[in-house]
């Protein structure tokens, strides 16, 4: 298969099942225990742990000369402080039976595999056009952001740390040696790296792990941590494509890597592990541009959704990426409601090459072709369906024309075989990303253009065409666009709150890479290259990572919810031709929140949203009372234990979502849906606002009070909405939005609503 395959890793997941006569089966898990229930006699958490592993330990009875101390070794992973309580182990079923019977036990999960949100789809826009937010935040300046991830290559030069302070003195972090790594690979911007795989070892107990540090081989962990907060690099490009300066989002912010991702796969105690110690270390924000599959999204069952409760606790802004499953509504994960979940956008450049025919006459097509190229005029050969490697092989020096029929990859393949010069592809077929990257000079081009190649062959006595690579157009429109692949709400575990949050670049994004891990081929050779194009909802995330360090750079006192209100109420549904973002996916019909949020993230205006959604630890627990989650659910989650007292599904959220899916009603019958929510005024001085509805043309809508009066700074004031419609919406999903404008037309407070008939289902 000689097709580019970038290798991006191959998030190959290892399920070693082993059961023999003399070893009973173990699995890991993750065990939840209420630390209030710990004897006095214990120092601490971690030896009551180990003495009940002990106690509980099968071997211990069989083979009696082997020491606690080995069993531990093998049957303990982690001790979790910070993002759960409790701990990792691997447990027979009898064991673990035996530990449920310990004062103190809650739950147990069994440890999961995750993936990294990287893809590659058939999308090619890019380039992000924010550039300002910067002086109002000093860059960033000291916020720290935490990346769970693939490692980094410490030595790229998007995390030099030339004019960069001296590491703020709270940081607890630190810099983990391992193979071909040590605390000198450290500066001012790269504050902190950890590598996490004891759980992947306990899942694969036979694996050696050749490079066992927080270097990344893979290169993902680089990219993302270069769009969050990498410094400047001149010249910087993927082979002649997307040449520029490149920096990250927040370029004077801090960077610590906690590596969980191997080429083997990843494990949940190895995230939670890692999160753990983030928190411990002290880290403002938090970029996971991985998760869990579709198939268990319970959020006590989701390790980044109980580990993201503690963050929101500690005032960490968690920012995770919905995924790469969509376009179905329901793919989303990471939807838990105190954290922000990304989806993925196109941004407004295209890759380039170019077909010159004979005749003068230009044809464009999306291409990353890396190689060089004869741009000399060559024969153009129309070979019908190219559907004989015989035939390629006897044309040499000339550019082949293959018209699809079916099978266009194997056309693709023949013409590799043949070692063919150049050759156009035509086909009505949409041409995925891997198409683009091609290993030779390759055209691959529509029906239209198609026909006036071919024409042009049949009116001439010697056509010939000429190629040319590595153009980049700018400014293409319309853009942002909403990618395919990128995953839609509702968020089945809280569809009570609209999910995903907001839109970021997510579409080839030019980003730091290992160079040791291959980024294309071009004939039989490898590609090695400092940056990389990818695509993906984990290139989103940290795009919105590194917003949030410069809000919180200039707002440090702002809760993670204020952030996220910012975020989500200065977004912007239109695109750069003013018109509704588009929908990849659906025709580039406009897309609606389920798809996008609030919109395409806009950094200049989040630093000044006028007025912020806020929210409190209780007020998520409110929420998850009243979901009728479990005490014990609700424990697992939270770490503490609550009465559920108080209930309530009326988040105070910066967006609205509202079902109207009873399909038992009668077509008469209407129901009204109220939200109340509190504003708080973020600016210096007073403010009047007024309610302005857009949208929602099939329900009835009302504000009260239609009109906000702030005299201060921090003054809160509460609204409600409410929707009246059937109790069966007609249609899947309308929507519109709740504009508080304020009097000078300096703000405009915009929430998305959502009305739909959607019922709960898998995607
Ligand atoms: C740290 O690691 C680098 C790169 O592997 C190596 O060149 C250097 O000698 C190491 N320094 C120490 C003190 O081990
Ligand atoms: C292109 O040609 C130059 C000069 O011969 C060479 O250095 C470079 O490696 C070639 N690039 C590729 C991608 O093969
Ligand atoms: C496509 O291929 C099939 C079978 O290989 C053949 O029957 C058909 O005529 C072809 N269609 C075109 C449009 O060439
Ligand atoms: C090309 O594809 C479109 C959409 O899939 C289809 O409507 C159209 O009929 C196709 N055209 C041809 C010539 O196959
Ligand atoms: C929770 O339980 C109550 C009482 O059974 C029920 O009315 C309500 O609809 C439930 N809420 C949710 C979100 O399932
Ligand atoms: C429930 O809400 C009331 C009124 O807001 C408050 O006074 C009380 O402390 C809350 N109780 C709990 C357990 O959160
Ligand atoms: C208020 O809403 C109307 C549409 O309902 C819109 O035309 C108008 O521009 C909005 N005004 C502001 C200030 O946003």
């Amino acid at each position: 298969m000689a097709i580019l395959m970038l290798k991006v890793l191959p998030v190959v997941l290892f399920l070693i099942f082993y059961v023999s006569s003399s070893v009973a089966r173990s699995d890991t898990y993750i065990i939840h225990m209420d630390i209030s229930a710990m004897p006095k006699a214990y120092s601490d958490h971690h030896s009551w742990y180990l003495s009940m592993l002990s106690s509980i330990s099968e071997t211990s009875n069989a083979a009696a000369t082997a020491t606690t101390t080995t069993i531990l070794n093998s049957k303990f992973i982690y001790a979790y402080t910070n993002s759960i309580h409790g701990f990792s182990a691997v447990l027979t079923a009898s064991e673990l039976e035996a530990l449920k019977k310990f004062p103190g036990y809650i739950s147990s999960t069994r440890d999961q595999p995750l993936t990294v949100h990287t893809t590659h789809t058939s999308q090619f826009l890019g380039l992000s056009s924010f550039s300002g937010a910067w002086s109002g935040s000093n860059y960033g300046e000291d916020v720290i952001i935490g990346l769970v991830d693939t490692g980094i290559w410490p030595e790229s030069q998007s995390f030099n740390d030339q004019g960069m302070t001296k590491v703020p003195s709270r940081w607890k972090g630190k810099c983990m040696a391992g193979t071909q790594f040590n605390s000198s690979l450290c500066n001012k911007k790269l504050i902190g790296a950890r590598f996490y795989n004891k759980g992947l070892i306990a899942n694969n107990p036979k694996l050696k792990i050749p490079m066992n540090s927080p270097r990344d081989v893979s290169g993902h962990g680089t990219h993302t941590s270069s769009i969050a907060a990498g410094s400047y690099v001149k010249g910087a490009s993927y082979f002649g494509y997307a040449t520029g300066t490149a920096r990250g989002m927040a370029p004077r912010a801090r960077l610590a890597m906690y590596k969980v991702v191997w080429r083997y796969g990843v494990y949940s105690s190895d995230v939670v592990a890692a999160i753990d110690q983030a928190l411990q270390d002290g880290v403002n924000v938090l970029s996971l541009s991985l998760g869990i599959g579709l198939d268990d999204t319970l959020l006590e069952n989701d390790p980044i959704a109980v580990a993201a409760f503690a963050a929101m606790e500690k005032g960490i802004f968690v920012v995770a990426s919905a995924g790469n499953d969509g376009p179905l509504y329901w793919s989303l994960i990471n939807g838990a409601p105190w954290l922000v979940t990304v989806g993925a956008g196109t941004l407004d450049r295209e890759f380039e090459g170019i077909l010159t025919l004979g005749s003068g006459v230009k044809i464009n097509f999306n291409s990353l072709y890396p190689g060089n190229y004869s741009s000399s005029r060559m024969p153009l050969i129309y070979m019908d369906e190219c559907d004989s490697v015989t035939e390629l092989k006897k044309v040499k020096n000339a550019i082949i024309v293959c018209k699809d029929n079916l099978s266009i990859s194997g056309q693709v393949v023949n013409a590799i075989s043949a070692g063919v010069s150049g050759a156009v592809f035509i086909s009505n077929s949409s041409y995925s990303e891997l198409y683009t990257r091609s290993s030779f000079p390759a055209a691959f081009v529509g029906l239209h253009d198609g026909q006036s190649i071919v024409d042009y062959i049949n009116k001439n006595i010697n056509p010939t065409g000429s190629f040319q690579f590595q153009n980049t157009v700018i400014g293409t429109k319309p853009a942002p666009r909403v990618d395919s692949y990128s995953s839609r709400g509702p968020f089945l575990s809280c569809p009570s709150i609209l999910k995903p949050d907001l839109l970021a670049p997510g579409s080839l994004i030019l980003g730091s890479w290992s160079p040791i891990s291959s980024v294309a081929k071009v004939g039989s050779h490898l590609l090695f290259s400092n940056f990389n194009l990818l695509s993906g909802t984990s290139m989103a995330t940290p795009h919105v990572a590194g917003v949030a360090a410069l809000i919180k750079a200039a707002h440090p006192d702002w809760s993670p919810a204020a952030i996220r209100s910012a975020l989500v109420t200065t977004a912007n549904s239109l695109d750069n031709t003013l018109c509704p973002i588009e929908d990849v996916a659906n025709d580039n019909l406009p897309a609606s929140p389920l798809d996008i949020g609030a919109g395409h993230i806009t950094p200049n205006k989040a630093l000044n949203p006028g007025l912020v959604y806020d929210a409190t630890a209780e007020d998520y627990i409110k929420l998850l009372c009243a979901m009728n989650y479990t005490t014990t659910q609700i424990q697992i989650i939270t770490k503490s234990s609550h009465d559920c007292i108080n209930r309530s599904l009326d988040l105070n959220y910066p967006s609205f979502i509202a079902f109207f899916n009873n399909y038992d009603s009668n077509p008469e019958d209407k129901i009204v849906q109220e939200f109340w929510r509190t504003v708080t005024n973020v600016e210096e001085v007073g403010a009047s606002y007024t309610a302005n509805l857009t949208g929602l043309d099939d329900l009835k809508v009302f504000v009260e009070p239609q009109r906000l009066v702030f005299k201060q700074k921090f003054e809160k004031k509460k609204y409600k909405l409410s929707l009246e419609g059937p109790k069966l919406l007609k249609k899947v999903v309308v929507y519109g939005s709740l504009n508080w404008v304020d009097d000078n037309g300096k703000y405009v407070v915009r929430s998305p609503i959502v009305a739909t008939s959607l019922v709960p289902e898998s995607p």
